[in-house]
C-alpha cells in the first residue's frame, strides 16, 4: 500500500493546447473536494528547477478558467530537466537531481503532468527517480498513441474549417485555387479532419506522399464540369513522393525541428500546372490560442478529474487516455516514442475518397 497523496505538484509542459487550462481546474477542484492540495509549477519542469516558481493552487485560483486558452501556468518546450539549455559555453545541465530534491522539498507527493509526448517521457524517467506521476496527454495534433483523441484537437479542427468554409466563397468568386497549410507535425489529423468537414477538394497528409501532376489533374478535371475553383488543405508535414519535407528552422538537440512553407510550395508549383490563379494561407497558432470548444472542455475536465482519481488509487506511471466512450488509464512506457498517424487503410480516410477528395497519392 503506497503513502496517501496529500500534496501534489501540477505542471503544463510543451507547446499549448486548448485544454489546458480545463485540465488545471479539474485537477485542483477534485483535488480540493478530496482533500488534496495542489500546488502548481510554473513554466513545465522549471517549476521543480527553481521551487520559487510555484504557487498553491485553490479552486479560487481556477475560478473562471474553463473557457480560457494558453494555460495560467505557463509552458514551454525548451526546458528538459536532463538537459537544460542554459545559454552559457558549457552547453546543456543536468537538473534531474535537483528536481527530486525540490519535488521533496516542496512536500510533494506526487505530479499530474499536462503534456504532449516529450513531456511525459521526461516525467516518467523522474518517476524512476522517486517522483510518483500520472500523466495527462495534450497536443492539437491529436498524435498521442493509446488514445483516441486528445484535447485541442476538436478547437484547431473547428478552427481550420471555419477558415476553410471563408476561403470556399473567396475562392468561388476568383475562380481560384486556395491552398490552407495546417498544423499537425507529422500526422494528417487537423489536415482530414478538417478538409472532410469544410469540404476541401484535395488533402495532402504526411501518411500519404503526393504526386502534384494527380492533384493537378483533379483541379483540372472540376474545371472541366465547372467548378472553376478548389481549395486544397495541406498538413505542415504532407510532402511529395520521394521528396521531403519542407521546414522553417532545422532542428537542434534542445528543439525540435519547425515545419512550414508547404503550401506556399504548393501553390507556386500548381500554378502552371492548372493554369489557374493559386494562394496559400498559412494557419499556424491561430489554430491553437484562444477558447477551447466544449467538447475539448469535457475530455480536458475527464481527464483532469481521471488523474486525481488514480493518485488517490496509488495507481503511477500511467497516462489518461480516451477509449471511447470510457476515460482509462494507460501505461506511460507503452507511449513514449510513438507518434499515433492516420492508417492510409482506414475508414475515414476510405470515406474521403468515396466522396471525391482527392490525396494526390
Ligand atoms: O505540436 C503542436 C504544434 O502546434 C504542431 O502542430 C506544430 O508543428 C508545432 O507545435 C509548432 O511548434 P512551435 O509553437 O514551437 O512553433
Amino acid at each position: 500500500m503506497s503513502t496517501p497523496v496529500r500534496r501534489i505538484g501540477i505542471l503544463t509542459g510543451g507547446g499549448d493546447a486548448p485544454g489546458l487550462n480545463a485540465v488545471i481546474r479539474a485537477v485542483v477542484k477534485s483535488a480540493f473536494n478530496a482533500g488534496i492540495e495542489c500546488v502548481g509549477l510554473e513554466d513545465s519542469f522549471d517549476g521543480l528547477i527553481y521551487p520559487e516558481r510555484s504557487r498553491p493552487l485553490t479552486p479560487r485560483d481556477v475560478t473562471g478558467i474553463l473557457r480560457l486558452g494558453g494555460t495560467i501556468l505557463g509552458t514551454t518546450n525548451r526546458g528538459n530537466p536532463f538537459a537544460y539549455p542554459l545559454d552559457t559555453a558549457d552547453g546543456p545541465v543536468d537538473y534531474s537531481d535537483r528536481c527530486v530534491e525540490n519535488f521533496h522539498k516542496l512536500g510533494l507527493d506526487a505530479l499530474v503532468v499536462i503534456g504532449g509526448d516529450g513531456t511525459l517521457a521526461i516525467a516518467y524517467e523522474l518517476q524512476k527517480r522517486g517522483v510518483p506521476m500520472v500523466g495527462v496527454p495534450k497536443t492539437i495534433d491529436n498524435d498521442i498513441v493509446e488514445t483516441t483523441m486528445t484535447f485541442g484537437f476538436d478547437t484547431a479542427v473547428s478552427f481550420a474549417t471555419e477558415a476553410i468554409d471563408r476561403l470556399h466563397s473567396t475562392a468561388e468568386a476568383h475562380h481560384r485555387v486556395m491552398v490552407v497549410e495546417v498544423m499537425g507535425r507529422y500526422a494528417g489529423w487537423i489536415a482530414l479532419h478538417s478538409g472532410m468537414a469544410g469540404g476541401a477538394d484535395v488533402v495532402l497528409i504526411p501518411e500519404l506522399p503526393y504526386h502534384l501532376d494527380r492533384v493537378s489533374e483533379h483541379i483540372r478535371a472540376r474545371e472541366r464540369w465547372g467548378a472553376r475553383f478548389s481549395i486544397v488543405v495541406a498538413a505542415e508535414g504532407a510532402h511529395p513522393a520521394g521528396g521531403g519535407r519542407v521546414l522553417q528552422t532545422a532542428g537542434t538537440p534542445d528543439r525540435m525541428e519547425r515545419l512550414g512553407g508547404i503550401g506556399e510550395q504548393i501553390a507556386r508549383a500548381l500554378e502552371p500546372l492548372t493554369g489557374k490563379e493559386c494562394r496559400h494561407v498559412v494557419l499556424g497558432h491561430l489554430q491553437r490560442g484562444g477558447t477551447p470548444t466544449s467538447y475539448d472542455r469535457v475530455l480536458a475536465t475527464r481527464f483532469g478529474s481521471y488523474a486525481v482519481e488514480l493518485l488517490q488509487a496509488g495507481h503511477f506511471g500511467v497516462m489518461t487516455a480516451l477509449h471511447s466512450p470510457n476515460v482509462v488509464a494507460v501505461p506511460i512506457a507503452s507511449v513514449v516514442g510513438r507518434t499515433r498517424n492516420v492508417p492510409p487503410d482506414s475508414d475515414i480516410v476510405r470515406t474521403a475518397k468515396h466522396v471525391g477528395i482527392c490525396f494526390g497519392d
